[in-house]
């Protein structure tokens, strides 16, 4: 039971910020009269040589030590004898625990913050330098309409931004000190949990200290916010990797991010973007469980909530390896501009056609019958949309005229989108512009 119960090798990951909570609340509980001056001084230096054990590794767990705070405050107790007994006056495993999970989310969500940015950055200049590259774009999979690369890298910026933008709301939720709620009712002693929250560089109080206890909206918030993340990698992985393939041709991984084949000597696997799209699920997996160890909870603190820390650092640690991972795939990829132009085809012009009966005054459900006439006539004469003659176009429509033999022209076809969010060059030169803003600010 005693192994079964121990969290010590997973939250230990946490010391600085156990030492750093209990030295901010010995000074909370001094002020009160609850420590003198030298028991506060005393307390204090004892958790900063706890500390040096732990930055030097040499810190000796025992196997009595249940969790990091016990740990510590076992360790403090041989150091410093008596006044250790203290220290913990008017505090529980309760409100401790969950003041150093959110510490320790404080420093690794800016983090992450500071990674999604460099992804981000990545996408925005490979938009700019690469904007005259034309490609299919899909729906279905199927061939659509010939869009901008530029166009496709960004879908996955504005994601991103999204992404980050989240983040944002996540860490001034996390920014609320629940220390100071004891083990479920509050604290008995008049101390000052305002000046405790902004030593500690917390925003806010938390208001409650029955939901404070147990409250882990911010893991479960975290997880989703990861995964969602993930999602957005993982559909980026899922398009480079059909790019990548032999059929597409469109891009080629940096050596750096493929591998080999122990069997087939001509392969060039795109691991990195596999794993990416694997680790998504296992990101969700952690995400979906952790809600279920929630849901049944009764009010306050259970031991369920321990489950919180490992699947917390692992998405935190998995997350952390994906972008950094996505960010080398993507600043090191080498594209195929001229397959990605062989991939287009006149019929992605098809809706040209109907748009060119619409500038001339055709309804465009209308429109897009005759269009669909003007395919099936090529089919009928198996050849290509763009070798119809006049003469075909008029068998269709007489509106048709001398300037449709004009339209197959991929750039001007682009260029028509260039209402903002098209993917007109002008619209994804402002894309360009407004995400750069953004990300400067
Ligand atoms: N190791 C525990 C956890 O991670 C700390 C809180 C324990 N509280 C208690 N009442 N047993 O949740």
């Amino acid at each position: 039971m005693e192994k079964f119960n121990a969290s010590i090798q997973c939250d230990k990951r946490m010391w600085r910020e156990d030492l750093q909570g209990s030295k901010a609340y010995v000074k909370a509980i001094h002020k009160v009269g609850l420590v003198t001056e030298e028991e506060c001084q005393s307390i204090i230096t004892g958790l900063d040589k706890v500390g040096e054990e732990w930055e030097c590794g040499v810190f000796d767990i025992k196997d009595s030590d249940e969790d990091i705070h016990t740990a510590n405050e076992r360790r403090l107790k041989e150091l410093i004898g008596g006044a250790a007994s203290k220290l913990h006056t008017g505090r529980s495993r309760n409100d401790q625990v969950s003041t150093d999970m959110r510490l320790w989310m404080k420093n690794a969500l800016p983090v992450l913050g500071s990674e999604l940015r460099k992804f981000l950055s990545v996408f925005i200049n490979r938009a700019k330098q690469e904007i005259d590259v034309l490609m299919p774009g899909y729906t279905h999979l199927q061939r659509a309409q010939p869009i901008r690369w530029s166009h496709w890298l960004l879908s996955y910026g504005w994601m991103l931004k999204r992404d980050l933008e989240r983040l944002q709301g996540l860490q001034s939720r996390v920014s609320s000190l629940t220390l100071g709620s004891g083990a479920l009712a509050g604290n008995p002693f008049p101390i000052d949990r305002k000046t405790l929250a902004s030593d500690l560089g917390f925003m806010d109080v938390s208001g409650n200290s029955l939901d404070a206890v147990s409250d882990r909206d911010f893991v479960a918030e975290f997880l989703f916010w990861a995964s969602l993340v993930g999602t957005h990698l993982s559909r980026w992985a899922e398009d480079l990797i059909l790019y990548s393939s032999k059929e597409f041709g469109f891009v080629t991984l940096a050596d750096a991010y493929s591998t080999g084949s122990s069997l087939m000597p001509q392969k060039k696997n795109a691991d990195s973007l596999e794993l990416i799209r694997g680790k998504s699920g296992r990101m969700f997996g952690q995400c979906s469980g952790f809600l279920m160890t929630l849901k049944g909870i009764p009010s306050t603190y259970n031991k369920d909530l321990q489950e919180d820390k490992e699947s917390m650092f692992d998405v935190y640690d998995t997350l952390l390896g994906v972008v950094k991972v996505a960010t080398g795939v993507l600043s090191t990829l080498k594209i195929d501009a001229e397959r990605m132009r062989q991939a287009l085809s006149p019929e992605m012009l098809a809706t040209d056609i109907a748009y060119y009966l619409v500038r001339k005054g055709t309804p465009f459900r209308e429109a897009h019958g005759l269009s669909g006439m003007c395919v099936a006539l090529a089919e009928k004469n198996q050849c290509s949309l763009s070798d119809l003659t006049l003469k075909d176009f008029k068998s269709v429509s007489d509106q048709f005229t001398e300037d449709i033999l004009c339209i197959w022209d991929y750039e001007k076809s682009v260029d028509q989108y260039n209402v903002y969010g098209g993917t007109g060059k002008g619209s994804v030169m402002s894309q360009i512009e407004n995400l750069q803003t953004w990300l400067n600010q």
